[in-house]
């Protein structure tokens, strides 16, 4: 099994590069990954191959994609932050750069599997509490516009069988480790991060605002069982919204208190930053997941578990 990973040097395409070489999964054995990404892939195993470029350079995207690639994983992407303020670059790599991705696919012998990672940015405008697969899509951000465009893309090359792809959208993954990133979410993490590490933070939405959400492991392990996922299965519908739990800030401030003490919410300042409210609160808060539920695909415990798992990464660190 040979794999392509764009945006292999990621936060989660690194994480799902070592859960692929794992071989603990529903994948069959890989036997190379390639990883194209702006930055060199931080996975160490000679199976990885690192190929450092632009997929803006529609000629670095083609030579990603080799001629015996079974499975890709489109992750590379500008998020949501970055794709609101500069709508050019937004524009360029959420949209040009995939389709130039898929017209790479389209030559080949085998059609490969080709998962591109959505987000549920592309939904927005009046919901109900619990969003069904069919709703209407209506993004309120640029972000959400280039992936819904991307699910297109990805949707028509299928059809033509240019590609055998699956779109899944990823809910907000929470904790993120490291430091704060361009995507409006990024406080999701970082109301947790920053304060188990004794740093002040800010939740710049209100409390009540509710949040569809992953821990990193899940997102991944359900990343890899829709590469190995019989697409027969899915019928026409391609598109899957991943299983996540739905959440308020309020209750991810109660699980930091439980979990950090009072001493770590305490750092936690509740303000009201529009321009990110703007982006988040019009996202979905839950997702009637039943189908990718009855597919194998899995949802955390709770968010004391998903805290539970960060606060553990970062003991065994
Ligand atoms: N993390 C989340 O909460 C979340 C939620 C929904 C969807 N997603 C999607 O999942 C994917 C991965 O997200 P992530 O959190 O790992 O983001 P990330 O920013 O950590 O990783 C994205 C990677 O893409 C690379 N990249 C960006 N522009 C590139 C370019 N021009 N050429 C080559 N590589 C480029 C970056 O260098 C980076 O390594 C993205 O498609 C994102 O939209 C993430």
């Amino acid at each position: 099994m040979k794999i392509l990973v764009t945006g292999g040097a990621g936060f989660l395409g690194s994480r799902l590069i070592r859960a692929l070489l794992d071989g603990k999964g529903p994948m069959p054995r890989v036997d190379k990954v390639v990883s194209a990404d702006l930055a060199a892939c931080p996975v160490k195993d000679a199976r990885v191959e690192s190929r450092v470029g632009s997929i803006a350079d529609p000629l670095f995207v083609a030579a990603a994609v080799d001629a015996d690639v079974d499975v890709i994983y489109h992750l590379a992407a500008v998020l949501s932050g970055q794709s609101e303020g500069e709508f050019d670059i937004g524009m360029q790599i959420n949209v040009d750069a995939t389709r130039a991705l898929l017209e790479a696919c389209r030559h080949l012998a085998k059609p490969p599997r080709l998962i591109f990672t959505s987000s549920l940015a592309v939904f927005g405008g009046p919901m109900p509490e619990v969003v069904p697969e069919d709703l209407v899509l209506m993004p309120q951000s640029s972000y959400g516009a280039e992936k819904a465009i991307g699910e297109l893309l990805v949707g028509e090359y299928t059809r033509k069988g240019f590609v055998d792809g699956i779109v899944c959208r990823l809910p907000t993954i929470s904790v993120r480790p490291g430091k704060p990133n361009s995507a409006a979410s990024s406080f999701v993490s970082g109301i947790i991060r920053e304060p188990l590490a004794g740093v002040p933070s800010e939740c710049p939405v209100p409390v009540d605002t509710r949040l569809w959400i992953s821990s990193p492991d899940l997102a991944v392990k359900n990343l890899v069982r829709a590469g190995a996922l019989d697409g027969a299965r899915l019928g026409l519908r391609r598109t899957l919204n991943l299983p996540g739990i739905c959440v308020t800030a309020a209750e991810m401030l109660d699980s930091l208190e439980r979990l950090g003490g009072k001493p770590a919410r305490a750092l936690v300042s509740l303000t009201d930053v529009p321009r990110i409210a703007a982006i988040v609160c019009s996202w979905p808060g839950a997702f009637d997941v039943s189908r990718p539920l009855a597919l194998g695909f899995e949802a955390d415990q709770s968010f004391d578990s998903i805290v539970k798992q960060y606060m553990e990464g970062l003991a065994t660190a």
